[in-house]
């Protein structure tokens, strides 16, 4: 394990155990992300509105969870003691009730926070000071409300100083907070094989995430966001065999992961551009959601409207071939 700059307290519990655990239960198995809304700097900004018709469409197509990504650190004060923004978080409690009363588990997932990435240690106290007080607003909410401490761990958020910090805000949530279950996931963008590195702490509503969108350039050819993005148009994805297996083996590794620590797991990103050809988009979501059902993996689809789109959120139209793909085994 490397460590770049912060403390690793416990850093030699990431040893492996030999034997398999029992898995708690989670009750989530399929959802979607309601990406480019409010984890835009300001909601509307990247245009997505989610609506509540776009709730009951949601459940009524056959999804059982949303995952809400939100940009909290655009909305908190630059200084102690960091208040979020009410009229911001009226938004936010608008759109977890929706999820809620429309019977949907409803992941609340602290996303873009880059500043962060960046400055893992002068970041710290404001972020614990954030969790404090969503945890401290929510602690009477709905047990179908869970909370995801910081989406995609990169850049100087390395090893160390995520464990050290994953570790303080849990201990923050718990205090108000002692059921709920805490998604959380490795470094690296929620790689599947930074899950190793995590170090496990004695609380059994914890659920582990990975991000799943290989191949990359596949999944992301043409995406703005991603350098040289461009040069892979027309990339294709057949189905082939050698395709086919490059998949399992990773969701294999992740499913022996779970069975050794006894720790319930999410794939809580996966999707394709769509600017990537309809057959072969289909084809991989529908290889995907398959295959982490078959091994039990819960999945969130990325995302509702944004540029991964499943349903045009305009006039609430789903892609019935996608999603007719990735329900295919309801
Ligand atoms: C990022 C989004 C991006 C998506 C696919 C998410 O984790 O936050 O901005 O569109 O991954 O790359």
């Amino acid at each position: 394990m490397i460590l770049t700059g912060c403390v690793n307290v416990n850093g030699e519990q990431a040893v492996e155990e030999a034997t398999p655990k029992a898995i708690p239960p989670i009750s989530i198995s399929r959802g979607i992300n309601l990406g480019n809304w409010l984890e835009a700097p300001e909601p509307g900004d990247w245009g997505v509105m989610i609506e509540p018709r776009h709730f009951s469409a949601i459940r009524e197509a056959g999804f059982d969870s949303v995952r809400i990504p939100v940009r909290f650190s655009a909305h908190a004060s630059a200084h102690p003691p960091y208040t979020l923004d009410p009229i911001f978080m009226d938004i936010v409690d608008e759109a977890i009730q929706q999820g809620l009363q429309n019977g949907l588990y409803v992941i609340l997932d602290f996303h873009h926070y880059e500043e962060i990435m960046q400055a893992p240690q002068e970041q710290a106290e404001r972020f614990l000071a954030i969790w404090r007080q969503l945890a401290e607003r929510y602690h009477e909410a709905d047990d179908n409300l869970y909370f995801e401490l910081l989406n995609e761990p990169h850049g100087r958020m390395d090893d160390g100083c995520w464990n050290d910090l994953l570790a303080k805000a849990i201990g923050e949530i718990r205090v108000s907070n002692p059921e709920r279950w805490i998604i959380v996931g490795g470094v690296d963008f929620n790689h599947i094989d930074a899950l190793d590195e995590i170090v496990l702490l004695e609380d059994e509503r914890i659920i582990a995430t990975f991000h799943f969108y290989e191949p990359f350039k596949f999944s992301h050819q043409g995406a703005s966001w991603v350098e040289n993005a461009a040069q892979w148009s027309g990339v294709q994805w057949t189905g082939s065999e050698e395709e086919k297996q490059a998949i399992e083996t990773v969701l294999d590794e992740a499913t022996q992961w779970s069975r050794l620590h006894g720790m319930p797991w999410l794939m809580g990103e996966f999707g394709v551009i769509a600017k990537a050809d309809e057959t072969s988009r289909q084809r991989w979501s529908a290889f995907m959601a398959d295959q982490a059902r078959q091994r039990g993996i819960a999945w969130i689809y990325w995302d509702i409207c944004g540029e991964f789109q499943v349903m045009d959120c305009g006039t609430g139209k789903w892609d019935q071939s996608l999603l007719g793909a990735l329900m295919g085994g309801r």
